[in-house]
């Protein structure tokens, strides 16, 4: 139990018979559905010339549906029907905003084969990555509900003189650009989204071009729960061109965005340059994440922990470790032991049960990931790799890899995959290792592996990221226990899935009145 009024969803044990069975048969009903995407605005589905066939990233001769794209009319009718719908649904209590968030989970939970199946086939998830997508987003629904009635139910009393009542509120700003990336398709989606209407806002939802079909299938499912039509316009397609029409848009009242930094930094540069009033931008964006081993460490929980960590979900979590520091004195022995778990590595079909690692999302990431795996393969040391099995060949598989490197310093970008880069560093140059980390400019997760408490805890003060994680994986952060977000190039802040969430989604007031 999180809080006395919610509980986390539960998920599956697929370790037992009576639990694997029954999800299997509800996953087989969906193996060969194509889906259909379209805009969605103001309730009604809108189809357009400009389609495309939406293939599996694991085997590209696999159809997983077709999208239409939104043309700019449909944008502009999107962002009139949510600016005309603002009031009314600010206006609205709390608590029934809560109980459409609420219906939205309970609808999820009753459609999560068909959601799990369109997570593997669109965005190349595994099954157990798809079961904790669905969780993820279900419990973003039920703690944003459960925020929503402790914060925007009732005015906070303030204090004041006798005969003065002075009252702070909270409310919605307006509407809100929630822009998704393609790694969390429903989780992320669902949570930028909720998150802006439980504050009061209507909502514009842009979802990643690799993900159009998870997003219009949970859209309608908003719609189902009660969501009335006018507040959720769902306008799929090219990022550039739909920010360029909405960004500069004197209607847009503030943007959530997750995805790269350099789009951060395009999106941040147009809201700054924009005429009329100032609006936020919550940024949650990318990381090169690094995990400091010590020899204090235990080997064999390392090595589970950094395989979990850099190569689950193929890599592509922006939580995910990218740089290894290990103390010189246990490296030899952590490397051999994470070389032998990376060769045991199963790469193969996302909706098969023992696959360990999927594909990579599309030929793109997949040629910018290969062509850095040559380049480390040019002068490195390489420490281990994951089998490539005949069965990769029709899609976008790139086999978990790990090389040595001398610094974080050295790496150009956030590869955003399954390759580790390994750095060995000696004791006595622990601060200097801090001091890169620190200096790579990033701010996201942190992994510590140390059973000296005060090292850990003198790590854990040093290197300035948003979360940190002691002796275990540094992935998956589970809403309302690890609220979930960083710094510096990796963002603007806020921790999705916490306390302080929703309100920056609002617009605070004080009402003071002398009765
Ligand atoms: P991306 O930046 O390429 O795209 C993200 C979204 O932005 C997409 O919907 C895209 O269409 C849109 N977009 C692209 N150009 C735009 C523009 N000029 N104006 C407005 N919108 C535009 O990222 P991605 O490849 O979808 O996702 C992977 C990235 O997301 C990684 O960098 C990862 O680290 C990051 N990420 C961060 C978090 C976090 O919580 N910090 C979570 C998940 C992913
Ligand atoms: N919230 C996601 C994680 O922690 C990105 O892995």
């Amino acid at each position: 139990i999180y809080g006395e009024e919610r509980r986390n969803s539960r998920g599956h044990n697929l370790a037992v018979l009576s639990e694997l069975n029954p999800f299997m048969e509800g996953l087989r009903k969906w193996s060969s559905h194509e889906w259909q995407a379209t805009p969605i605005v103001n309730g009604e589905r809108c189809k357009s010339d400009a389609r495309t066939t939406v293939t599996c990233p694991h085997d590209q001769s696999r159809k997983a549906g077709i999208m239409s794209w939104s043309r700019p009319d449909l944008v502009e009718k999107a962002l009139k029907t949510a600016h005309e719908s603002f009031e009314g649904w600010n206006q609205t209590p709390a608590e029934q905003r809560a109980r459409c968030l609420e219906a939205y989970a309970d609808r999820m939970e009753a459609n999560e084969h068909e959601l799990i199946a369109l997570c593997s086939r669109e965005a190349g998830k595994s099954l157990l990555d798809g079961i904790a997508e669905v969780r993820e987003a279900v419990d973003f629904c039920r703690y944003y509900a459960m925020q929503a009635r402790r914060q925007f139910a009732e005015p906070m009393e303030m204090p004041g003189p006798t005969g003065e009542s002075n009252e702070y509120y909270l409310e919605g700003r307006g509407v809100f650009l929630c822009i998704s990336p393609w790694n969390f398709p429903l989780a992320i989606f669902t949570g930028q989204i909720m998150a802006a209407l439980a504050a009061g806002n209507t909502v514009l939802a842009k979802p990643a071009e690799q993900a159009s079909l998870i997003a219009y299938r949970a859209t309608e499912l908003m719609l189902e729960a009660g969501f009335p039509p006018g507040v959720i316009q769902l306008i799929p397609g090219e990022g550039a061109g739909i920010g360029k029409q909405v960004l500069s848009d004197p209607r847009l009242a503030g943007v959530t965005f997750t995805g790269s930094t350099t789009v951060a930094h395009i999106i941040s540069q147009t809201l700054a340059a924009r005429k009329g009033p100032i609006i936020p931008l919550i940024a949650e964006t990318g990381g090169q994440n690094a995990m400091i081993v010590d020899s204090s460490a235990l080997p064999e929980q390392v090595v589970k922990d950094v395989i979990m960590s850099a190569f689950g979900s193929a890599g592509q979590r922006c939580s995910a470790l990218r740089v290894l520091y290990v103390q010189d004195d246990v490296a030899d022995a952590i490397e051999e032991t994470l070389a032998g778990a990376m060769r045991d590595l199963r790469l193969g079909d996302p909706e098969k049960l023992e696959t360990d690692v999927g594909p990579v999302i599309d030929r793109d990431s997949y040629r910018v990931l290969m062509g850095h795996v040559e380049e480390l393969r040019a002068s490195h040391r390489i420490v281990g790799e994951a089998p490539l099995a005949d069965s990769c060949e029709r899609g976008f598989f790139v086999p978990p890899v790990a090389y040595e490197i001398t610094s974080i310093e050295s790496l150009d970008q956030e590869y955003f995959g399954p390759i580790l880069h390994v750095v060995r560093y000696d004791a006595q140059d622990l601060d200097k290792v801090i001091d890169e980390i620190n200096g790579a400019g990033y701010g996201l997760t942190l992994g510590i592996h140390s059973r000296s408490e005060s090292t850990a805890a003198y790590i854990e003060r040093r290197v300035k990221v948003g979360n940190t994680y002691i002796n275990r994986n540094q992935v998956g952060a589970v809403v309302g226990v690890q609220p979930f977000g960083g710094r510096g190039l990796s963002g603007t802040g806020p921790k999705a899935g916490g306390p302080n969430y929703l309100p920056r989604f609002a617009t605070e007031r004080v009402r003071s009145n002398n009765t």
